[in-house]
């Protein structure tokens, strides 16, 4: 891992060298300070915070404010990894003026450095008009969870021929309109080796096999500390919720029988 500050325009030429990126979300300043000392590259203000840190039952309810405050709180705690923070539902579906402003607030007030938003050739547009007011745009394609209830689920998505190609022509709509890297969420593995291969800039994949040119993780999954459900496609490499529940347990019964705090 080299110590340099990873930025948006060097994402292509960490795909072109063939150097895997690697992605995890982060929602505060420890997990910020956590997973840049790990030397991950990208440090995601997902709006997963909805789901994992928030206790909602969907990403549909988190607001700007929510990812404001949140990518700020990240931002104190990284340094070398990439700060990308997640468009919130309606943040940039309503108007092009909307999602430049709205992109801008995450920069100014959350220190973003590159922000992410879902969807095809119909944000093409908001892209180029984001990208054009020097905000570094990250694309989203596949199982888009803003889309949920559209989609009918959480679920594959590109698994027939016309989803796939409209996922291969997306892909490149979105490299064309300045994206400097696109999310692939839930589809084939062999599709998304197709899209990796077709585009110069990286695709992140989650749940889409090995051959995309990074990989992110929800940390709350990669922990284990996320009750709800966990994802067939997670590797599990902690069990911090059992870490924290021993340790609390540990400190109720050193209170409840004087062992805490001690007299010395
Ligand atoms: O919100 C999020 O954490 C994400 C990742 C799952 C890619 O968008």
């Amino acid at each position: 891992m080299e110590n340099k500050k990873v930025t948006a325009p060097g994402l292509a030429g960490m795909k072109s060298c063939g150097e895997k990126i690697s992605v995890l979300t982060a929602y505060d300043y420890p997990m910020g300070r956590i997973v840049d000392d790990a030397g991950i590259d990208i440090a995601l203000v997902g709006d997963s915070v909805g789901r994992v840190v928030l206790g909602y039952d969907s990403e549909l309810k988190v607001t700007m404010e929510d990812m404001i405050s949140h990518s700020a709180a990240v931002s104190r705690g990284v340094r070398r990894a990439l700060l990308v923070c997640d468009m919130p539902f309606l943040s940039y579906q309503i108007s092009e003026d909307d999602a430049v402003r709205n992109a801008g607030r995450l920069v100014q007030e959350g220190n973003a450095e590159v922000v992410k938003l879902e969807g095809g050739e119909y944000v093409a547009n908001t892209i180029h008009r984001i990208v054009s007011a020097g905000i570094p745009v990250i694309g989203h394609l596949g199982l888009t969870p803003q889309s949920v209830h559209q989609l009918g689920g959480f679920r594959k998505v590109g698994k027939d021929p016309e989803g796939a190609d409209k996922i291969k022509k997306d892909a490149l709509i979105l490299q064309d309109a300045g994206a400097s890297g696109i999310v692939l969420e839930a589809i084939p593995a062999a599709l998304a080796k197709e899209v990796t291969d077709s585009l110069s800039i990286p695709t992140i994949g989650i749940g889409s096999g090995p051959d995309c040119d990074g990989q992110v993780i929800v940390t709350h999954d990669l922990l284990g500390l996320f009750d709800k459900f966990k994802p067939s496609f997670v590797k599990q490499y902690a069990d911090v919720w059992q870490v924290m529940l021993k340790a609390f347990e540990n400190y109720s019964r050193d209170v409840k029988d004087g062992a805490f705090p001690e007299r010395k």
